[in-house]
């Protein structure tokens, strides 16, 4: 399905302002689609009578038509209106779950639309129990039909921001709500037989459901058999699913796991999860569980670097796992290793609350791999292993013709939206500064461009910004760029070395960057041994790869350095031939060099 923008740009609206949230329920009963927050997952809302406003959601989403809508409430009195019955089943699950992270599905009304239900005689039910939900659904009034507000087969959003790097233009508007507790999508349970059927793991477990009714009858609906009609017909999908593959990292048997019970918990996240942890504080037996559940992580890492020395990993893992790592200290494992970490290692409530954002945040480091921590429990456990099932090697058999959806833009937020802003630059040298080097300068430019925005890797708070300059250690002041290399810079990206004069390198120069790459060895010896103070910041293209373990072999095997020999006197063609290749390292090594400033990609 072809997505169209329909908008110049979504509007976001403040939870606080009620005035912007009745008028967007105005909006909404008008026919258009609005995000709004659940504790589950944002959703996208819109009239669930009207089959028009229903076709423009699954648009926004680039939805299959035959996936049905949740129906989303503020009140149960509009039951009513929407099933055509309540069995007693249905209502003991109403009463003793809604509001809250449960969809019921029933028997559907004909006021329903069609189109919502994706022509099935069911319809699913629930009533969120976030406040501005519920605000904004008591304001709409009507039942709106709402998927979670991800575009169809990435990882469900539970933040504003997220929705609109799906959403932006295609939507009228977002409410912002703040980040979702749960994290995890709702409870589906099927409620038209006899018994219930969990067709959907979630915050509400079986062993919710089964104290409820007083006996153990929830049926928790198997994985799918290929011919078989899908009884939640999301479900065969491919789903949740980051551009990077991912692997699960089991727990060791018998960890003893917190949050398993989340209504108990009621989503509520574990702050203290997030603060620093003193391995030091750990009893032995502490300590001995930690490198249990840890060495999974390390081991399948070195295997995977072994067999690609370029590949980029990311952790989804607990900050247990993410101190071991900085106490070992393995210069190989930590230029390649991305982390997000959730809160408390054996915390599922956390992970299942950072799940999603934690696999867009990993892709947008472009990592090629993300490991994730494994739970083995069997209340939130179950739902938190379902969409991880689904976002890891089952890509194929969940997409019956469903290609993989293209990379969306991402969102550049300003720079101002940060409390603080960080900055550090990046410096090229070669000996003179007409040609290689301000070609280095130039590539890097449009990298740095290209990846922004970016934040410090030291406070989630504060943005950061990338400069770039050039040099040469023997360098005449003043010189225009080789006008061969300035070509061929203008035909690789369009812009030439623009205002690039060449200037000699000097010590107050260098005292200006974070980072110092020389394009040939014998230059980064030779600034080393004038100023050995700084030797830790400089290096050449080439043992800057190798301090971060990338290890180029050619194809007879034979470890290769980067060397790129000077094209001066050469033709037009070996001088665009040099650039290409300049521009392949830089692009190679950027990851690693933002890691090396202290800044990640948003
Ligand atoms: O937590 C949630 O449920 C979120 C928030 C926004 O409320 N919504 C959500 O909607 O996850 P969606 O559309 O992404 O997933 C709904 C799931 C799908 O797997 C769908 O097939 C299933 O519920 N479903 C909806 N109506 C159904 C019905 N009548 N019978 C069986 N399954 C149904
Ligand atoms: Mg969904």
């Amino acid at each position: 399905m072809e997505r169209a923008k329909i908008y110049k740009k979504t509007l976001l609206i403040d939870a606080s302002d009620d005035q912007a949230i009745k008028d967007a329920a105005e909006h909404l009963r008008n026919g258009e689609v609005i995000g709004f927050p659940t504790e589950t997952v944002y959703g996208l809302g819109c009239d669930a009578r009207d089959g028009e406003a229903v076709k423009k959601v699954f648009e926004a989403k680039g939805r299959p038509a035959d996936n049905p809508l949740i129906c989303h409430i503020g009140d149960k009195d509009q039951i009513k209106d929407i099933v055509s019955g309540v069995t007693p089943l249905a209502q003991k699950l109403i009463d003793s779950f809604m509001p809250g992270p449960i969809t019921v599905v029933m028997k559907k009304a004909d006021s329903i639309s069609d189109q919502t239900t994706a022509g099935l005689d069911t319809v699913g039910v629930r009533m969120p129990s976030h406040p501005v939900a519920n605000k904004f659904l008591k304001a709409c009034g009507i039942p709106v039909a709402a998927p979670s507000a991800n575009l169809s087969g990435r990882p469900s959003p539970t933040s504003s921001r997220s929705v609109l790097e799906d959403m932006d233009g295609y939507i009228y508007a977002i409410i912002d709500g703040g980040d979702s507790e749960y994290g995890l999508e709702s409870t589906v349970v099927d409620c038209t037989g006899e018994e219930p059927v969990i067709l959907r793991p979630g915050a509400v477990t079986k062993a919710d459901i089964d104290s409820v009714l007083g006996k153990d009858e929830t049926v928790m609906s198997g994985s799918l058999a290929d011919k078989e009609t899908p009884k939640a017909p999301g479900m065969k999908y491919r789903h949740y699913a980051p551009y990077a593959q991912v692997e699960i990292m089991n727990m060791p048997e018998g960890t003893e796991i917190t949050g398993d019970n989340a209504i108990g918990t009621d989503g509520k996240i574990d702050k203290s999860a997030n603060e620093p942890v003193d391995l030091k504080k750990l009893t032995d037996d502490e300590a001995k569980a930690l490198v249990n559940i840890a060495a999974p992580f390390i081991l399948r890492s070195r295997e995977i670097l072994a067999k690609n020395p370029f590949a980029r990993i990311g952790l989804y893992c607990g900050s247990e796992i993410k101190a071991m790592y900085d106490k070992m200290n393995d210069k190989l494992l930590n230029a390649h290793t991305e982390f997000c970490v959730y809160g408390k290692t054996v915390d599922v409530a956390s992970a299942s609350h950072g799940l999603f954002e934690g696999l867009r945040f990993l892709d947008v480091q472009e990592v090629d791999v993300i490991l994730a921590q494994g739970f083995d429990g069997e209340g939130l456990s179950v739902a938190y292993m379902n969409r991880l099932g689904k976002a890891s090697g089952k890509k194929e058999e969940l997409t019956p013709g469903m290609p993989a959806p293209a990379r969306p833009a991402r969102m550049p937020l300003p720079i101002d939206a940060f409390k603080d802003t960080f900055t550090a630059s990046v410096l090229f040298i070669d000996d003179n500064n007409t040609s290689l080097s301000a070609c280095c300068e130039s590539l890097m430019r449009r990298l740095i461009e290209k990846n922004e925005p970016y934040i410090s890797n030291s406070r989630s708070d504060a943005g950061f910004e990338i400069y770039c300059e050039s040099a040469g250690l023997t360098a005449m002041s003043g010189l225009e760029p080789d006008s061969f290399m300035e070509k061929a810079v203008k035909e690789l990206t369009g812009f030439g070395l623009g205002s690039i004069e060449s200037r000699r390198a000097d010590p107050a120069i260098y005292d200006d960057n974070d980072l110092i790459l020389t394009v040939r060895d014998e230059q980064a010896f030779a600034i080393i041994k004038a100023f050995p103070q700084i030797k830790d910041k400089v290096f050449s293209l080439s043992t800057f790869a190798a301090a971060n373990g990338l290890v180029m072999k050619d194809s007879s095997g034979r470890v290769m350095s980067i060397s790129v020999p000077d094209p001066s006197g050469e033709n037009y063609e070996t001088y665009l031939h040099t650039a290409k290749a300049l521009g392949a390292w830089l692009e190679i090594l950027f990851p690693y060099i933002l890691k090396d400033l202290g800044a990640s990609r948003i």
